[in-house]
């Protein structure tokens, strides 16, 4: 009888305000509670999370750096069930640490050592934050809370075997001391955007792995081939350090193979870590109800920093699509099209990761090629492509070659360099993909689909590149195989009082101006695409935060045509949204990312990921709270000690109707 009557009007909710307080906001009638935090204890056994430094056993805890999240359905008697609402298995992506040089200072007792060599105790702990966990969630007397002991709780991390699959697998490339015939690899690591695949498996994307690695300097030297241009590409010249000097943690392998210098005699690498980045990269997909199953890198969708994965609408008999995005300043946007066509009784497979092989380890990768008149293509990296073949700076050996170099094949292409793709999504009621290009400092000259340059911007920020960001969408042209597409933005990044023809080009208001847009998912319940973002450029006014928006489709606005001093440049912007298609939704504590978007299958409760909030501390004032950025989750009464952690939320409306509404 105190429950009021759902109101079910999309985006009725009142907006909520800009904000820099040290806390989850959320719209009135609606409820956040904190259940799932970095070192959360994942076994009967593990002890409670003191959250003060002296923690151990990490690799039975929550890791760090919540990131991408889905939600797998158990009924209640906990057995799988795609329509399980009120308990389930979240499926989580633990990106990195807050670290300041070498050491991730909040795990650490007295904020560890920046001194080398790292001790291993540190180095062990680091490297088991990182990885995925799977963890069951459930509703107990209406509330959710996380199982501490249930048997689905499973931790991966960066030293966990993974199995090699796809046209790589067994390549020259993969071979490493750890795996001669290049079938198997140690870990996955930086998860940062993660997919939900149509037989119901979840996918983790490696993104910023390359940093983690080091190699000598004279390393070129001692190569003397064309693995040179490769590391380089993929951002590890010789001589520079690793982010947390892992390799200086001891002999054992575990240490060791995060220098990939040439050090062995072989002359396929296979005695030492030379190929060992070339095991990092992928799209990965795990079976999320079975933790004694290996995670299988599926290189046919190629090797870059990758974000989510987004499947097209999946149509019998037709193949399936996946678009991926490679979050790097002016790196590209992909789509893998599969070889098997669609059969619905893979909707529900016996095992998972044997229709994973199905789908997802043959077929054609593209890269995308956008027209500044408001249409593109896909082009198909493959060996057979002439300009693949003939390009000079580095020589294509065969397919494989091609997909775990694919940044440099799609340079061979002549690909459209974009404003670094976060997270891609497909809208179910039309089929369009949705991509966030967060930001690029490193943006000089307006191409295409990304058309904004401060620098040149007179009357405006004095800031230089895309500093705003913006959400681009695509309309394929024929179905998943399309070769051709059409383009336009559906939304700029802006402060609301930014120069409406410069800047502020979707004229967003003050309830729902935002900047750097990362995470973006549609809700398969509501049909919303909410936007979470990762900021630095509005953060003086507000935290990161999480919109709502009920978009159209590619062409249902305008085009705008922005006067630079070096000549115009034409876009094209959707439609001007209003309060009744874009409102702010959330706003999260100081120094946080907003990410992760999983949604229970009834639309009631969302789970969203705030990360690294306080990371804007300095390692020097790890003791003293006073000096933390953020208290969050303490200060919310969640868990011991004062440090702040990442943690998962979950979002309910308290009349219990559905996110959003
Ligand atoms: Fe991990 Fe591109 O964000
Ligand atoms: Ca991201
Ligand atoms: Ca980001
Ligand atoms: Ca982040």
């Amino acid at each position: 009888p105190d429950v009021p009557t759902p109101s079910e009007k999309l985006l009725g909710f009142a907006a909520v305000g800009k904000s820099l307080a040290d806390k989850v906001i959320v719209p009135a009638g609606y409820t956040a509670s904190v259940i799932y935090a970095m070192g959360d204890p994942l076994t009967a056994s593990t002890a409670a999370f003191k959250n003060d430094g002296t923690d151990g056993d990490f690799e039975s805890r929550a890791g760090d750096q919540h990131d991408g999240m889905e939600f797998f359905g158990l009924d209640s008697a906990g057995k799988p069930s795609a329509n399980g609402s009120e308990r389930g298995l979240l499926a989580v992506n633990h990106e990195a640490t807050i670290n300041e040089k070498y050491s991730a200072f909040f795990i650490h007792a007295n904020g560890g050592t920046n001194t080398l060599p790292r001790p291993a105790a540190e180095v062990d702990r680091e490297t088991a934050l990182h990885g995925i966990s799977v963890v069951e969630v459930r509703k107990v007397g209406g509330k959710w809370e996380y199982v501490k002991d249930s048997a689905y709780n499973r931790r991966v991390t960066c030293l966990t075997e993974c199995d090699i699959h796809g046209p790589a697998k067994g390549n020259a490339l993969l071979k490493t001391k750890y795996s001669p015939d290049g079938s198997k690899t140690r870990g996955t690591l930086n998860n940062c955007g993660t997919g939900k695949t149509p037989w119901g498996s979840f996918v983790t994307g490696e993104e910023n792995w390359s940093g983690y690695f080091t190699r000598g300097a004279a390393d070129d030297a001692a190569r003397g081939d064309k693995s040179v241009a490769s590391l380089k590409r993929y951002g590890r010249s010789q001589g520079a350090a690793s982010r947390h000097a892992w390799e200086t943690g001891g002999a054992d392998d575990k240490y060791a193979r995060w220098n990939i210098s040439k050090l062995g005699a072989s002359t396929d690498g296979s005695d030492d870590y030379r190929n060992e980045m070339n095991g990092q990269g992928y799209i990965t997909e795990a079976d999320p109800y079975n933790k004694t199953r290996a995670l299988r890198k599926r290189t046919a969708l190629g090797r870059y920093a990758h974000e989510s994965a987004a499947f097209g609408k999946t149509v019998a008999g037709q193949p399936l699509a996946v678009y991926m995005g490679d979050d790097s300043r002016n790196e590209y946007i992909y789509k893998f099209v599969s070889t098997a066509t669609w059969s619905e009784a893979d909707a529900t497979p016996a095992d998972v990761l044997a229709t994973g092989d199905k789908y997802l380890d043959a077929g054609k990768l593209f890269v995308a090629k956008f027209n500044a008149d408001g249409t593109g293509s896909w082009i198909e990296l493959s060996i057979n492509n002439a300009a693949i073949a003939a390009y000079t700076t580095y020589k294509f050996a065969d397919q494989a070659d091609v997909l775990v170099n694919a940044r440099l094949a799609a340079d061979a292409v002549g690909a459209t360099k974009m404003d670094r793709p976060e997270w891609c999504s497909v809208n179910p009621a039309n089929g369009e993909v949705y991509f966030t290009l967060t930001n690029n400092s490193a943006r000089t000259a307006p191409d295409g689909p990304n058309p904004r340059t401060y620098e040149d911007m007179k009357g405006s920020s004095k800031q230089t590149g895309n500093v705003n960001g913006h959400i681009l969408r695509v309309k394929e042209k024929d179905g998943n195989a399309s070769a051709t597409f059409s383009w336009d933005v559906y939304l700029f990044g802006a402060q609301s009082d930014a120069n409406p023809g410069m800047v502020n080009l979707s004229s967003l208001t003050a309830d729902q101006d935002f900047s750097s847009p990362d995470g973006l998912a549609f809700a398969k319940s509501t049909g919303i695409c909410w936007i979470q973002t990762d900021d630095g450029a509005y953060t003086d006014a507000t935290n990161c935060m999480m919109l709502a928006g009920v978009p159209g489709s590619v062409g249902d606005g305008k085009k705008v045509t922005l006067a630079y001093p070096a000549g115009n440049v034409d876009t094209f912007v959707g439609k001007t949204p209003t309060a009744d298609t874009l409102k702010r939704f959330l706003v999260g504590p100081v120094d946080c990312e907003l990410t992760g978007i999983a949604e229970s299958p009834d639309g009631k409760t969302l789970f969203v990921n705030i990360q690294h909030p306080g990371e804007g501390t300095a390692m020097a004032n790890v003791a003293d709270p006073t000096k933390y950025s953020s208290q969050w989750p303490a200060n919310a009464g969640y868990g011991a000690g004062k440090r702040p952690r990442s943690a998962t939320i979950a979002i309910t409306k308290d009349d219990g109707g559905r996110i959003g509404t």
